[in-house]
């Protein structure tokens, strides 16, 4: 894992720079279920270059609550309840909401419509197919009484990045059955109707590994009890790196001990940026003579100071929810703006433009 991890700025009310889709500038979409708040999981996979990729593309950022629903029925106001505290996350880390355009699914209704036209072209065997969905079917328990909606997610999800004409998606390696789903539907529409109204994506696979849980996990999630919060509090934050996975047979300081599988030194790799330091105290630790504890009060102090100024952030957005809000407010209105242009060229392919 390489370390880029650059401070986020502070919260501007007034940034100048538009972001109106020029030729030279990519469109993005991404976006993430609002099922709980974002972990240093996602800031290392996928905040840090969103913050990036807002100066270089026209960057949609979803708060998947529809796609939350599909899984959460009964359980719908955890992820209304999330869709603020996602926001925050986003503010908090550095996107911008003058450079970035952060809306809420549900509130597009035009991705309602271009799914059910989507969906027609899609046959029940191929959704079934698709390797996230299965996985997901299973870890559900859903095998016997899968929800349609359920099933069909992947024809929504490419309903919100083709209705941005979308071209990239940047996601993890779990998401790569949807971009090629998306891409399948994309090609089946166009030939349908003879015509590249929809357009290709392609995905951006972040650079850095995926990040374990502070078990020792291969995922970090909140579900599992397994991670930071961006806004965990400085004592939370101790606790953590102290509950943190080290080298079982590691007993007494003396002992040789082992880096890989490490968290201690996986999040170190992940964030520390001086890695001769970090090389050196690799070499000790496996030659014997450096303790757990120093090891971990080290990596405490990089993720205390990293910590910092997003939790501090996070503060100040919570007491603005009302602008927070509004925020939320004037990207979807931009957003819909976008997808009702592509979805009314849809209509018109379709030959459903009747007055
Ligand atoms: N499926 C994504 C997740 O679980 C969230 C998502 C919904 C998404 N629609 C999307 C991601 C479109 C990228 C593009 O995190």
């Amino acid at each position: 894992m390489s370390l880029n991890v650059s401070p986020a700025s502070a919260p501007s009310a007034t940034s100048t720079v538009s972001n109106k889709p020029s030729a030279a500038r990519p469109i993005v979409l991404t976006g993430d279920r609002p099922t709980g708040p974002l972990h240093l999981g996602h800031y290392i996979g996928s905040l840090v270059s969103r913050v990036q990729l807002q100066d270089e593309a026209s960057q949609f950022l979803l708060l998947a609550d529809t796609q939350a629903m599909t899984d959460n029925v009964g359980r719908h106001q955890k992820v209304t309840e999330n869709v603020v505290e996602v926001a925050l996350d986003y503010l908090a880390v550095g996107i911008d909401p003058e450079k970035s355009t952060i809306f809420i699914q549900s509130q597009v209704t035009e991705l309602y419509e271009l799914s059910m036209h989507l969906l027609n072209l899609v046959s029940v065997s191929r959704l079934e197919r698709n390797p996230t969905i299965k996985e997901e079917i299973r870890l559900r328990g859903f095998e016997r009484d899968i929800p349609a909606g359920f099933l069909t997610y992947p024809v929504s999800q490419a309903a919100d990045i083709s209705a941005f004409k979308a071209t990239l998606v940047p996601v993890g390696n779990d998401q790569l059955p949807m971009i090629e789903q998306t891409n399948e539907l994309v090609r089946r529409f166009n030939n349908v109707v003879g015509k590249d109204v929809l357009v290709e994506c392609k995905e951006v696979l972040s650079e850095t590994g995926r990040l374990p849980g502070i078990d020792g996990k291969a995922k970090m999630s909140k579900s599992l009890g397994n991670s930071i919060a961006l806004g965990a509090s400085p004592a939370e934050i101790k606790q953590a790196v102290q509950r943190m996975y080290t080298d079982p047979n590691h007993l007494r300081v003396d002992d040789p001990g082992q880096v890989e599988g490490n968290v201690v030194f996986t999040f170190l790799d992940a964030f520390d940026p001086d890695r001769d330091a970090v090389a050196e105290l690799k070499a000790h630790y496996t030659r014997g003579g450096l303790g757990d504890s120093v090891v971990k009060r080290r990596l405490e102090g990089i993720l205390q100071e990293m910590l910092e100024p997003i939790r501090t952030r996070r503060e100040q957005w919570q007491q603005e929810r009302g602008e927070v809000l509004a925020i939320l407010r004037r990207g979807t209105e931009r957003a819909r703006a976008a997808a009702a242009q592509t979805v009314s060229e849809v209509r018109g392919a379709l030959g459903l433009n009747y007055f």
